[in-house]
């Protein structure tokens, strides 16, 4: 028998198939279990032995072929089909920019970034820890015992359990943590700041349950109070990009540091309004609180693993909300929180503002 047509027949009908499911269908029709070629062969059984050597050579040619025709089909029309899909499925990264962009970067993100920037160029690098923190870090290795009174003007928000070793788990009511944790992991010397969030049950136009601060910590040998108060107004002159800032320092407590120093900023009177920058002792204005600072504690470089004989250090905790609205003259902090488009375009800053020394480190959007 001549398989000649049949063969011919199949090979055209697999070239004309344009998709991958006619030419599945084909490969069914002709190699399928009932399939035509798959039909010739079975019958080969049914000859006889001379005939077999003759036919059946024919027989496996042909079926062959029309398999190695599907295989080249089926290559070509993925390849095509994938083509079709890279060429509808691409983007074009040459698109303008929206004529409007939406979106702002918030005030207190810009802010953390300034002072970030600032600091790293005095050569600190920054520092993290958990906002949900245990009692241990948060008050005892900070020289609060439980019954420290200090505790309890903390106005903390404690959980109801405890964790595994059995310390009362809090929200973290101040950044300070995160200096016994850099300690403990790192050593000395140091020099960190740790901007995040805190936590204390108190709300009204000046205090939020939820706020924010940036710790200090500097960790050397020979480190004295005149380092703290040189770093400090470097800082504000360059976060305020004024160099008339007037710092002045008053005595303090925190159980952390001693001796304790709060320091307040000068401010004067323009057209009514406060304006940093200016002695306030020499005219018109005012003193206006924005940080609380001294020299680490012996007991807390101790509880660190430290010697307090060899390493001494200062620390600073700055309430970053307070800095954002003195900068930039919000009056109400609650506004931060509200997540008001108003607000946030209007007080917002561009998302290509990136603070820099030399740029300067904020200009509004
Ligand atoms: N942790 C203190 C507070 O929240 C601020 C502070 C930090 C004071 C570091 C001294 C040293 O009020």
């Amino acid at each position: 028998m001549d398989y000649a047509a049949t063969g011919q027949e199949a090979l055209s009908r697999i070239a004309e198939a344009s998709d991958l499911e006619t030419l599945e269908a084909l490969r069914v029709e002709f190699l399928g279990k009932q399939g035509s070629i798959s039909g010739l062969l079975k019958t080969l059984g049914k000859l006889d032995p001379e005939e077999r050597k003759v036919e059946g050579p024919k027989i496996h040619a042909l079926r062959e072929s029309v398999s190695d025709a599907l295989a080249a089909r089926k290559d070509v029309l993925e390849t095509a089909a994938l083509n079709a899909r890279l060429a509808s499925e691409t983007i074009d990264l040459s698109l303008p920019a929206p004529e409007a962009p939406r979106g702002t970067v918030h005030p207190i993100s810009q802010v953390m970034d300034e002072i970030a920037e600032i600091f790293a160029d005095l050569g600190f690098s920054v520092a993290t820890g958990p906002e949900i923190e245990d009692d241990w870090h948060n008050f005892t290795a900070l020289n609060m015992p439980e019954s420290h009174p200090a505790r309890a003007m903390h106005d903390t928000f404690y959980f109801p359990d405890r964790d595994a070793q059995n310390r009362e788990m809090l929200l973290r009511t101040h950044t300070s943590p995160v200096q016994m944790r850099t300690m403990l992991k790192d050593g000395a010397p140091l020099r960190i700041i740790a901007p995040g969030r805190v936590y204390r049950s108190d709300s009204d136009a000046t205090h939020t349950p939820m706020f924010h601060q940036v710790e200090g910590l500097v960790i050397d040998k020979d480190v004295h109070l005149g380092h703290l108060k040189w770093t400090l107004e470097t800082f504000l002159k360059a976060f305020f990009e004024r160099e008339d800032i007037v710092l002045r320092l008053r005595p303090s407590y925190f159980p952390f540091t001693e001796p304790s120093v709060e320091a307040d900023i000068g401010f004067t009177l323009i057209d009514g309004k406060r304006v940093i920058g200016g002695d306030p002792s020499k005219g018109e204005g005012g003193w206006m609180e924005v940080l609380g600072s001294g020299m680490v504690n012996r007991r807390v470089i101790e509880f660190a693993g430290l010697d307090p004989n060899e390493w001494q250090g200062f620390a600073f905790g700055i309430g970053i909300d307070r800095l954002a609205m003195l900068k930039y003259g919000m009056d109400d902090l609650r506004a931060f929180f509200d997540g008001d488009v108003r607000w946030l375009s209007h007080y917002g800053f561009s998302a290509l503002d990136v603070p820099t020394l030399s740029g300067g480190v904020g200009t509004p959007a």
